[in-house]
């Protein structure tokens, strides 16, 4: 893999988890990185710069189209290009179809994907003037499988894969790719949460809970931030060129489309 000095990347919920891995392995390719989100992103710039790579912190909640702009002006204004674009800020949420208010429904549809084409809009003419970009959007299995009572969240995970085709087929010949990324369960403060509910729920330990997961797996263990960014690394590279508009899993072997 080529390296992606020269390269500006931005990173959308990066204050911890899958996006501020994401950062740091972008980071130690070279490119610098602007690092988004609502809670502080100290941490996140701090272990870029230790990679030898430009960092920037910027508050931003994905919700507002006005700040959405008003970031995407002060990256370009400090460095003048911006090749990489990850949509990664997400939420999750657990509840029965008949229990979702309208504006849990509007909140996790906010932040989940239409977030994803507010940015998207905003960066398009930047990218436009290298003609290069690369959009990384973050889906998930639940994308593509459904599961019990996360209505909001297969709903918008699924939308990601039409928003990433649909930039992908309108974008590819200015010489910018939109991919998509479904992981499976990966270690970070959501999954976390998300068993513990489920756990509760279910009437068993949070151990109990992640061996029962475990098993279903068939590499045997869960994925890890690193894994995520590591398929990041690649999709935004030279190399990864001809790979457009594709939904790709990375879940150790649990869904097969
Ligand atoms: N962890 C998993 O198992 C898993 C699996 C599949 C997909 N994903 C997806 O990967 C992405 C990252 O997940 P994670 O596990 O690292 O989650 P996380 O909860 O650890 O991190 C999410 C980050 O998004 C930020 N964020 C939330 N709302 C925001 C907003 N309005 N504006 C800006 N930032 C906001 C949070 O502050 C947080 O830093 C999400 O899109 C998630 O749906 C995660």
């Amino acid at each position: 893999m080529k390296g992606l000095k020269g390269k500006v990347a931005c990173v959308t919920g990066a204050a911890q988890g899958i996006g501020q891995e994401i950062c740091v392995r972008l980071a130690s390719e070279g490119a610098k990185i602007a690092v988004m989100d609502i809670q502080n992103t100290d941490t996140t710039v701090k272990r870029c710069l230790q990679k030898g790579s430009e960092a920037q912190g910027y508050f931003l909640d994905v919700r507002d189209k006005n700040q959405i702009h008003q970031v995407v002006q002060d990256v370009y204004e400090c460095w003048d290009r911006i090749d990489i674009w990850v949509n990664n800020a997400g939420i999750f949420d657990n509840t029965a179809t008949v229990d979702v208010s309208e504006e849990l429904w509007d909140r996790v549809s906010d932040i989940n994907y239409k977030a994803m084409f507010l940015c998207s809009q905003a960066v398009i003419p930047i990218m436009e003037k290298n003609q290069w970009g690369r959009f990384i959007n973050l889906s998930s299995m639940a994308g593509k499988m459904a599961y019990s009572e996360e209505i909001a969240y297969c709903s918008t995970k699924a939308a990601v894969l039409g928003l990433t085709r649909a930039l992908a087929v309108e974008l590819g010949g200015r010489g910018i790719t939109a991919n998509a990324i479904c992981p499976g369960p990966i270690e970070t403060e959501m999954l976390r949460n998300t068993y513990q509910h489920l756990a509760d729920i279910n009437g068993v330990t949070l151990a109990e809970w992640c061996d029962s997961i475990l098993k279903t797996i068939p590499v045997a263990r869960f994925g890890k931030p690193e894994d995520v960014a590591a398929l990041v690394a690649f999709l935004a590279s030279e190399e990864a060129g001809f790979i457009n508009g594709q939904s790709i899993n990375i879940d150790g072997g649990l869904v097969f489309f």
